[in-house]
């Protein structure tokens, strides 16, 4: 039934939009986004850019595409820090010497790396284990201004403390300064614990999986979507592994009932094997 005049709220229908133009210019498909979160950050945006209502964001992109990249960068929730989660680690710590021993190399993707604090903890951690160099490694986002932060490895000097904080809690017992050089109020990790990772644009709901990884980390980003979204990645991603494949998700995130082709590694660990 058509909705009366009043009854439309005007804000949400110029969300949709934003949402179809950002589609069908650029290929971003924000549709199985939750869309309060969406439409906060889009009223931000216009805030922030002095821009009077959200509809008045369409024509700029229709007319001048580089607007489109700041805006992605809005839309994306960013925030990450090293060794998120350390029990994660602290698991792979004890986890993969022996699971590397079964391939010649083993093959990670990091999907939604965003600035690139993920690549660099698990790097830190393969060379602890000595096993950097059977590592092949993709990082990928679908914001492009958070793929140039994480190939540059540069990090605020502020955020050193959590970052320690969470190396120590994942087992990590050398000295962290060895890792980066202090430039102006940065840590500049060394090149040498990315050498190994291929940077690129891609888009996880858009875009079919890279086949081949042996170990996935989604993390912290399928928690954006909506549950029929949410199954749907996670569909694709046990599809890309293959049996006896890894996923790493957040600890805030789960698995929904459905798949049951994998299964919880440790009790408390947000990792699964593929097992059917
Ligand atoms: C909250 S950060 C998580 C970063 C890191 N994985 C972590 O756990 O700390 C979420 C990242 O997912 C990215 N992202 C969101 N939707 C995506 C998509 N459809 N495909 C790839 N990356 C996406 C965002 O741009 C953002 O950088």
């Amino acid at each position: 039934m058509t909705k009366s005049f009043e009854q439309i709220d005007k804000v949400d229908l110029e969300v949709e939009l934003v949402m179809t133009t950002l589609k069908q210019m650029f290929g971003y498909d924000f549709s199985g986004y939750n869309r309060a979160p969406l439409k906060s950050r889009l009223l931000s945006f216009c805030k922030e850019y002095q821009v009077d209502s959200v509809i008045d964001i369409v024509k700029p992109l229709l007319h001048s595409p580089s607007i489109s990249k700041e805006l992605i960068s809005y839309l994306t929730v960013t925030v990450t820090e090293m060794f998120r989660d350390p029990v994660l680690y602290q698991f792979l710590r004890e986890y993969l010497p022996e699971y590397y021993q079964t391939k010649p190399y083993v093959k990670i993707w990091h999907i939604g790396c965003s600035s690139g604090q993920e690549v660099i903890s698990l790097s830190i951690l393969l060379q602890e284990l000595n096993l950097l160099g059977g590592s092949k490694r993709y990082a990928t986002d679908l914001n492009p201004m958070a793929l140039e932060k994480a190939k540059r490895s540069s990090y605020q000097l502020a955020n050193l403390k959590l970052y320690i904080k969470n190396y120590l809690a994942s087992g990590g017992s050398h000295e962290f300064s060895k890792y980066y050089v202090v430039e102006n109020d940065s840590a500049v990790f060394l090149p040498q614990l990315v050498f190994d990772v291929k940077f690129a644009q891609h888009d996880i709901v858009a875009e079919p999986a890279f086949t081949g990884a042996d170990i996935i980390f989604c993390r912290n980003v399928m928690m954006y979507f909506t549950p029929q979204q949410h199954l749907a990645v996670v569909n694709k991603l046990v599809a890309a592994l293959p049996k006896g494949g890894l996923l790493c998700i957040g600890l805030q995130e789960y698995i929904p009932d459905e798949v049951k082709a994998l299964r919880k590694l440790k009790h408390g660990v947000p990792i699964y094997e593929r097992i059917a």
